[in-house]
């Protein structure tokens, strides 16, 4: 077994809810707690669970957008909370995110090669930025020419692409994915996971998966976490959780998506 791209181990996260009398300490809301997960090369874990359950939470703390409160975040062995800035950024390419809600993430008034160059920006890279940016679209079944389009002339399965180009364009080895799929259509869906797969075929990337629904994790995750009320309550192969899943709100999980166990 190839070493582990991304590993959490037992990480919490806590969230101080606003004070509602000077008399009392402030309630504590714990978003995450004790969680822990390894994702390999050309592996997709995915977490399950409602909203709220805490999915993207750890999204933020496997990206660094956020410090856990306890535990551990190493991505190549090397514990990403503990890094400086410096080091930090330039790690930072190897693990990229595609974003939910490409309309939202998609700067209106720019062409989408600035956008999808943005990262390449961010870590410093300023040579060759043209050409990444061309491969990368071509990478998500785009044109080059596209880059000097802007994101209205796009559809919304098309600019998932583009978020994802967006992510790729630093070649990472670990994609981490919150509800990339979860505003399209079924069919645009399907699409969109299998670029994803092939992508992963292609370039042996390490995903992570986050979605509230069981059927679209169960079209492509090799392994299945399965969180409530920010606690992992399951989470093994694929095929185990979802035909011999040993919670009933697994169950519920799975009926709600019309997968059946
Ligand atoms: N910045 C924050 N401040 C306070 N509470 C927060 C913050 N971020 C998240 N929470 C709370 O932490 C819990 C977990 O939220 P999180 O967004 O991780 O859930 P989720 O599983 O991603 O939900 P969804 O499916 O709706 O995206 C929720 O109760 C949420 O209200
Ligand atoms: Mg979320």
């Amino acid at each position: 077994m190839s070493a582990p791209l991304i590993e959490v181990r037992s990480v919490s996260r806590h969230y101080r809810l606003p004070r509602v009398s000077l008399l009392r300490a402030p309630a504590v809301l714990t978003a995450v707690e004790s969680t822990s997960f390894t994702i390999r090369a050309g592996e997709t874990l995915g977490i399950v669970g409602e909203s709220g359950s805490g999915k993207s939470t750890l999204a933020r703390m496997v990206m660094a957008f956020e410090k856990p409160d306890s535990g551990q975040v190493l991505f190549q062995g090397q514990d990403l909370h503990a890094l400086s800035a410096t080091e930090l950024r330039k790690l930072r390419q190897k693990f990229q995110m595609v974003f939910q809600d490409p309309f939202g993430s998609l700067d209106p008034r720019r062409k989408i090669g600035w956008s999808i160059a943005e990262p390449l920006r961010a870590i410093g890279v300023d040579a060759n930025t043209a050409r990444r940016t061309a491969e990368a679209l071509e990478q998500v079944g785009l044109h080059p020419r596209d880059a000097e389009k802007y994101p209205h002339e796009f559809s919304g399965g098309q600019r998932q692409r583009i978020a994802i180009a967006r992510a790729i364009v630093t070649r990472p080895a670990l994609l981490v994915a919150d509800e990339a799929v979860s505003a399209l259509d079924v069919s645009v869906q399907a699409q969109i996971l299998n670029l994803l797969m092939d992508l992963q075929d292609q370039l042996g990337l390490g995903i992570l998966f986050i979605s509230h629904d069981l059927a679209v994790v169960a079209a492509i995750c090799d392994h299945i976490l399965v969180m409530q009320h920010g606690k992992p309550l399951e989470s093994g192969p694929a095929a185990q959780v979802l035909h011999r899943p040993a919670h009933l709100y697994t169950q519920t999980l799975l009926k709600a998506a019309g997968v059946s166990p």
